[in-house]
Order: structure tokens, then sequence, then C-alpha cells
């Protein structure tokens, strides 16, 4: 199945609900960016807007003001290709409901077969479009909005986050399985406002109240907010709890980009991370000591970082660890019990592989320990032990400081099962923070010469491979050049067979490594390749030399960052966004 991740936002309130949900969107962009849409209640009639592309500078003249009720999308394409069509909202077929839905309805060809069968013709490709129409049909039977929705949820398969309004009821329905919504609350004497999106970064600016809904969970605003869960519309008890980011933190104050401000706040996320409550981190250290086997399950960068975290529990506490996929954990996790211990590491805490694996891991008795950074997530709520990864909002789609936190994280971990201290911890902060400054000008201009190439090699070796692997990825994913990395042992086994004239191959070493590292720069130069050392020390092996600070056991921390210092800034060289790389979004929550 394809993931599918979009940005929902909705308001009800005071203002112009219009606007305020454009804001929502244009700050929920990084979860989808190819279409969008927003269907506003204006004097008892549904105005609806959509649009291809990203949402930019649109006037709000065009759109249409609204008289309080407002719900948008912004979309990444699965079923049904881009176009104005396609885009939610999508309306009923008396055009009196509107939906915006994120996650994947899976019987919606059946839906569709059950609705085109009573004459009701569909306007979209899309498996969201049978929701609104399911929902007017409900409404025929002479029931209140909440209970239409509440009843048209009941014969959904696959996953949502759904938000719903009708033109006639001053109301928003939100209802959740599966894909995360969260709703904002601002309840003043004489003002009371209600938010909804995806994520909290939609409305920071305006609220830090929130209450986080629950799978099957359905909540009704009107001038209050009442929650009811959809199986059987019991009567559920909320708690309003306060997101501990400021908006500061998720704007991007001076820099050109997420990604490069993200990069800049390295230093101080270390700090943030470290200063983990001591009690959680004993806990957690001791269950990983005494478990028969200790797996970590993440995806993506996630991965990799758990990689360089596999590498210090190996060296450090001589504690084997596995790091497994999300995506291919389920040959693994049915072998585990409860004598065994499960790592699952997500910055977005709604990753669908990485939340599948842990579910099914859960029912064995495995006992769960995460490492998340958005508060009240899926995984943060599921988990025995939570160690927060505190990097605040990571809103650039490629991870940069969320990877820090948890490789610092697992370091930390692996020495305390170790009983022993990594005494670099104290000069990692500033030494990242002089690094940045001096190395991003020579990175800078490296990026013109590397924004030219097709290929780039990364190698590394020991603690430095799994860098290595997420420098790759660094460079894929925001320049869109073909990036690999491999263990420098492995190259002559098969790969050095693609190095060719002018060929840049990126060796990442230390002292413990720098030996073998360089017979390997050696031997790509041999074959017409140039080499970028990032090193410690300087190397003749080394055609250009990017000068890293010794921090020892710490050396992944630091090695990485002139590489995503290099994919930022080859993408901009390049003219792309990366902030908002093609065909990605920041959380992919269905499989
Ligand atoms: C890469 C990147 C992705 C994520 C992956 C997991 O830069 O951002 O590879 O690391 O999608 O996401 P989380 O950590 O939210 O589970």
């Amino acid at each position: 199945m394809v993931p599918l991740m979009c940005g929902i936002a909705g308001y009800k309130g005071t203002e112009d609900a219009t606007q305020v949900v454009i804001e929502g969107l244009r700050r929920l962009e990084y979860r989808g960016y190819d279409s969008w849409g927003v269907a506003s209640i204006n004097n008892d009639h549904i105005e609806l807007f959509r649009r291809e592309g990203r949402i930019g500078q649109v006037s709000i003249s065009r759109i249409g003001r609204s008289s309080g009720i407002s719900i948008g999308h912004t979309r990444w394409a699965t079923h049904g290709g881009v176009c104005e069509s396609n885009a939610h909202p999508h309306l009923s077929f008396d055009s009196k409901v509107a939906v915006v839905h994120n996650g994947i309805i899976e019987n919606y060809q059946e839906l569709r077969s059950g609705l085109q069968s009573r004459d009701i013709a569909l306007q979209s490709q899309t498996d969201t479009e049978v929701i609104p129409h399911l929902i007017a049909l409900e409404l025929t039977q002479d029931t209140s909005f909440a209970e239409a929705v509440r009843k048209a949820c009941l014969r959904l398969k696959g996953s949502y986050a759904i938000v719903a309004v009708h033109q006639d009821f001053d109301e928003i329905v939100v209802a959740r399985d599966g894909s995360p919504v969260v709703i904002g609350t601002r309840m003043d004497e004489s003002d009371k406002e209600f938010f909804v999106a995806s994520d909290v970064t939609a409305f920071l600016d305006r609220t830090k109240e929130v209450v986080y809904l629950r799978d099957g969970d359905l909540a009704v605003i009107n001038s209050s907010l009442e929650v009811r869960r959809i199986i059987d519309a019991s009567h559920v008890d909320f708690k309003i709890e306060t997101v501990p980011w400021s908006l500061d933190e998720a704007s991007k104050g001076e820099y050109h980009h997420f990604m490069q401000k993200e990069i800049h706040e390295q230093p101080q996320v270390v700090v943030s991370a470290l200063a983990q409550d001591d009690s959680a981190l004993a806990q957690a250290s001791s269950w990983i000591g005494e478990a028969g086997r200790v797996i970590v399950v993440a995806c993506g960068s996630s991965a990799l970082a758990g990689m360089v975290g596999q590498a210090y529990f190996r060296s450090l506490a001589g504690k084997d660890v596995q790091v497994v996929l999300g995506s291919e954990s389920d040959s693994i996790i049915p072998c585990l019990s409860s004598q065994d211990v499960l790592i699952a590491v997500s910055q977005s805490g709604e990753t669908a592989d990485t939340i599948h694996a842990v579910k099914t891991a859960k029912a064995k008795g495995v006992r769960l320990i995460s490492i998340v950074n958005a508060t009240g997530s899926s995984l943060s709520r599921i988990s025995d032990i939570v160690l927060p990864m505190r990097s605040g909002p990571e809103i650039c789609v490629v991870a940069t400081k969320s990877y820090i936190s948890t490789v610092s994280i697992l370091a930390r971990l692996a020495s305390m099962v170790a009983k022993t201290d990594i005494t670099s911890f104290s000069n990692l902060s500033t030494s990242m923070k002089s690094l940045i400054a001096s190395v991003e000008p020579q990175v800078a201009a490296l990026a013109v010469r590397i924004a030219k190439s097709k290929d780039i090699f990364v190698i590394g070796r020991g603690l430095l491979y799994p860098t290595s692997l997420e420098a790759a990825l660094k460079l894929k994913e925001t320049c869109y050049i073909h990036a690999e990395g491999f263990a420098g042992g492995e190259l002559k086994h098969g790969s050095i067979a693609l190095i060719e004239t002018g060929i840049p191959v990126i060796a990442l070493a230390d002292d413990s490594t720098r030996a073998l590292i360089v017979s390997n720069a050696m031997e790509v130069r041999a074959r017409g390749g140039w080499v970028i050392g990032v090193d410690t020390k300087p190397n003749e092996a080394y055609d250009v030399f990017i000068q890293v600070p010794d921090l020892g056991l710490l050396q992944p921390l630091i090695s990485i960052v002139p590489l995503q210092l290099l994919a930022y800034h080859v993408a901009v060289v390049k003219g792309l966004d990366p902030d908002k790389p093609r065909n990605l979004a920041k959380s992919v929550t269905v499989k």
C-alpha cells in the first residue's frame, strides 16, 4: 500500500474561519503539498475552493470569507492523480456535507459500488469521497449530524482522521481511527475557539491547550467540546493538555529554510535531549540490561539513528541489540516474549510501520521503551517508558535534529547499561556549535561542485558506517542525487565497479578507522574518483578535507553535521526546496 500523509485543519470561532484554516494549512504543508482546498460555511451554504499545487500567497478574497466554520486539507496524492477534483474537501451528493480526510479507506471500492447502485455519481477517484455521501445518506434517516458521522464511520475499514461539516449545523465533527488529529481549544468566557489539525504546529500561534483524540474517538465541537466513542456513542472524559513547544520554535526566524534552522539548533538539542528524567532513564537502562533480546524498531533516519545506538550497545555494554525496520518487523516481533525489550524510535510517533510493530510486540507482553518527539502521539501513549527527544518541532520534512536527539539518547542509555561515562558529552554542544559556524562557508562552496554530480558514495567504518548511510539518505532526499552509503570494507566486494572519473566519494574517518578508510580512499582515487575526507586529521588521500573535532565515541554525532549542511546547500544551489522535497511527506501514517 502507498503511504499517505496529508494535513487537515479546521476552525470554529469568532474570527474569519477561512483565514485561520489557510494559515493552519500553510504550516501543515510539510505533510503534503500537491493540492489543497478549503470548505467554509457561509450564509447556510458551503463554499468550496480547491486548487492544484501549493497554497502560496493565495488571497482570501478569492476564496470567500466564512461565518465561523471552515475546514481544509493539503494533499499528498494516493487514490487518484493530482487534480482539482481529487483535492479535498469532498462534498456529498446534496452538497450539504463537506469532509477532509487523512488515511486510507480500504473498503472504498465496495462502498463506491454501493453508492453508485443508489445512483450517486462520484465526482473523484478518491477513497475519501465515499465519506460525505455516507454521512448524507445517514442524515436522510432523521438523525443528528454527529450521529450520522458516527454511523458512517462504522462502515469504514482502514485508517482515518476525518473532519466533517454540514451547512445546516453549527458544528464540526472529528473522528479518529489510526491517523493523527488534535483539537486546540481557547475557552475564554467571551471568546470560545476550537482548532482542529493533524498536528499542533498548525495552531500554536493561537493556543497551546490541546485535546489529543484516541483511536475510536469522535469529537463534536459546537458551543463546547464533547467526545464520544465511535463504536457505541458512549461519553468519554477528555483531558486538556498544554503543548510544551513555542511558536518561535515552529517559525523560520532569521533562517532561509527550516532545514538550516534545525541544523543550527542541534547544539541546543543535544543538551535538551540529554536532560531526561533520571528515573525513566534508570528504569529503561535496567530493563535493557536484564532483557533477553533488545530490538530497536524504526523507519528511515530513525532506524539509522538506531543503528548508531546498536553500535554503542554492542561496543560499550557488550549487549547485543538488533535494529529492525518497522516495515520488515513481522518476522521477528512474533518471536519476542515478555523477557524482551523493544525500543521504538519515531520523531512523529505516528509512523504506521513502527506503530504496527509496537502493537504486535505489546500483544506479546514485550516491554516497550519509546524515543519520540511529538507529545501526545500514538507511540508516546502506548509506551511503558517514554524518553522524549525534546527536539522541539521538526518542520523540515528531512530529519536532522531528531536524528541527533535519538543518537544522543541511545549513547547515554548504552553508557548507563555499561555503567560507564562518555566524557565527551561535556564538549558535544560547544564543539558542534563552533563546527557549524566554521564549516558552513566551506560546505556551501563545496556544494556548487557537488550539485553537478549524478552519483555520490559515502563510506565509513564502525560507528561511522551508519553515519555514512544517514549522510547518503540526506543527499538523496534533499538534493535528488543518487547517493549510497557503504561500509568502507565492502567497497571492494562489488560497489567499487561503479567508481568512474569524477565521482565524488565522501570518506568518514576518525582515529580508530582512518588507516583502513585511507586505503579505501586510495582505491577510489586510483579509479578516477575524488575524495572528500570528513576526519579529525588531514590526510594526503583526501582531495578535499573537512575537519571535524575529535569527540571519540560521539564522533557519529559530530561527523554527520557537515554532511547535513552539504545536503542543505546542494539543494539551495540546485534551486530545490529542502524543506519539502518532492514525493515526500513528514509523517508516514499508513503502511
Ligand atoms: C529522513 C526522514 C524519514 C523519517 C522516517 C521515520 O530524513 O525524515 O526517513 O526518519 O519517515 O519517521 P519517524 O521518525 O517520524 O517515525
